[in-house]
């Protein structure tokens, strides 16, 4: 669509490479707050029930919740971009639209959704293209779920970048409760969390946005929780605190309400048997003014995860700048670069990052990456690559802000995590991500899984060395 982009286009472009609010007050002529930290809110939010019915948030009973808490199971998703075919016999994980599509099914009582924007048709960016047919399909779903009278509610980002697209407004006129939540003005961020709580019990959470690209078009890693109420509980509290902050007037509260608090976390992960394997999981999340007592940071979850990798660390994220990216001077920010040196050189444990190139990547991350990937000695047993990976356009250069690799998983011989930031400053101090730290013991773990998966694509031709690739060269690759 290139040339024919209007505002709407360049706005909804914005959205998808996750353009922060620094810049977006710019855009909008918003007014730019000061970092949260030095915001004095007067009053906290005015507490609402919150959404949905309310039985499933009840704790369950006894044997009841035993029992559900073992029926727990866990299963990874992800979307491979048509035309992306990788070597007959490869590992993958089950097709994110469909998993979608049978929570969806699944729904009796309530569906939370955590959300950036939404682009769930072909039409919202004026792009005809059979591809958006599954898009199409979630939104379809999603309105007879509205029918059979489940109550389904939205947190997503304000002011939207995808202005062009109707989704919400479908939704709201079948009675869906939408709540637009002005991160920009509470912390100087966006709303960029990804994931939903249906029915208390069940949880998807990953890298897909509410949009038809995600399951066509570019390439995402999420999980899904089925019948996990503890966990599902735990992350319907972090949905509580983005649904607060979307009622009209509010203010982050000095302190969040004790019923927000978590007490699953890194200190006390949640102890239970996923189809019968001895499993450990929590959930973090991020800003820090988004973290009720309890909760642990997203960022602090990464760097525990990195700190006791000795095996091996694979991360797999779109972008990646040890520095600020929104907020202005520019800063430098080498906490989770550190950490990775760290394991490599300290505990001699090999890393591998593999990075997302495409048409819109910012060329000033490539100085970041070789300086890591000259951090490795073979002869000292030093080992810290660095890959691009590289989906190719193929035929359908006509769809804006697509073939890319989105994915933020990282996975080590101990764990698995699976979130929705980025890897630069601005996604742990302002923007709300929300991440899955899992550790299972049992041959087919989940972080062996996501081993697998992140292996296929680390030796895949669409991942290239940084010396396979010239200087300059855009990643756009037509392959
Ligand atoms: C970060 O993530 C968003 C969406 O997840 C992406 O569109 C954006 O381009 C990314 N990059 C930066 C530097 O924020
Ligand atoms: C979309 O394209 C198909 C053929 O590729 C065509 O039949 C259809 O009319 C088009 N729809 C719109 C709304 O332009
Ligand atoms: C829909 O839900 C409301 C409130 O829970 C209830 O009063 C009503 O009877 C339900 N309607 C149907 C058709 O199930
Ligand atoms: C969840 O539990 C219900 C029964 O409570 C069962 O029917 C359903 O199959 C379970 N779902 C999964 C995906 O295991
Ligand atoms: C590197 O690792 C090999 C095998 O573990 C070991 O024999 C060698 O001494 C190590 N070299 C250094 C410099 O640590
Ligand atoms: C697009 O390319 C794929 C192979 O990369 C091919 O299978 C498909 O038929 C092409 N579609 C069109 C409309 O050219």
């Amino acid at each position: 669509m290139g040339a024919k982009a209007g505002p709407p286009e360049v706005l909804a472009a914005l959205a998808v490479l996750g353009l922060g609010a620094a810049l977006l007050c710019l855009l909008w002529g918003a007014p730019c707050p000061p970092p949260w930290g030095q915001r004095r809110p007067e009053e906290e939010p005015a507490w609402s029930p919150g959404p949905g019915s309310g039985p499933a948030w009840e704790p369950l009973a006894g044997e009841a919740q035993r029992l559900r808490q073992n029926s727990c199971r866990l299963e990874l998703v992800e979307s491979l971009p048509q035309d992306l075919p990788f070597a007959a016999g490869s590992p993958s994980a089950r097709p994110l639209a469909q998993a979608w599509l049978q929570l969806l099914d699944a729904a009796q009582e309530s569906v939370h959704i955590a959300s950036y924007y939404w682009s769930l048709t072909g039409a919202d960016i004026g792009v005809n293209d059979s591809s958006s047919q599954l898009g199409e399909a979630v939104l379809q779903k999603l309105q007879q779920v509205l029918s059979r009278n489940v109550s389904v509610a939205v947190a997503t980002s304000h002011p939207t970048l995808a202005r062009s697209s109707t989704d919400l407004q479908v939704l709201e006129a079948r009675g869906a409760q939408v709540r637009r939540v002005p991160m920009g003005r509470l912390t100087g961020g966006v709303l960029h969390s990804k994931f939903w709580v249906v029915d208390g019990r069940h949880v998807y959470l990953g890298s897909a946005n509410m949009d038809w690209r995600s399951l066509t078009q570019v390439k995402e890693l999420g999980v899904v929780l089925h019948n996990c109420s503890r966990l599902a509980g735990d992350l319907d509290k972090t949905f509580q605190t983005y649904w607060a902050l979307g009622a009209p007037h509010a203010a982050l509260p000095r302190r969040w309400p004790h019923r927000l608090s978590s007490h699953i976390n890194l200190a006390r992960p949640l102890r239970a048997r996923f189809g019968g394997v001895p499993t450990a999981a929590y959930f973090s999340a991020s800003p820090p003014a988004l973290c009720p007592a309890g909760r642990t940071r997203d960022l602090e979850a990464l760097l525990a995860v990195m700190r006791a990798a000795r095996r091996f660390l694979y991360v797999s994220v779109m972008d990646y700048f040890p520095t600020t990216r929104f907020s202005r001077p520019a800063r430098y920010w080498p906490v989770l670069d550190s950490a990775l040196r760290e394991a490599a050189f300290s505990r001699r444990v090999p890393v591998r990052l593999l990075v997302s190139c495409s048409l819109h990547t910012d060329p000033g991350m490539f100085p970041f990456l070789r300086s890591l990937q000259a951090f490795s000695n073979p002869a000292a047993n030093v080992s810290l690559d660095v890959k691009v990976f590289i989906v190719p356009v193929g035929n359908h250069s006509s769809i804006p802000f697509s073939r890319m690799s989105h994915s933020k998983f990282m996975v080590t011989e101990k764990a698995a995590y699976v979130g929705t930031s980025n890897w630069s400053e601005d996604y742990f101090s302002s923007t709300t991500g929300a991440g899955l730290v899992v550790s299972q013991r049992a041959a087919g773990s989940a972080q062996e899984q996501l081993r697998r998966l992140f292996e296929r694509d680390w030796s895949s031709r669409y991942a290239v060395g940084l010396d396979g690739r010239a200087p300059g060269q855009d990643c756009v690759w037509r392959g």
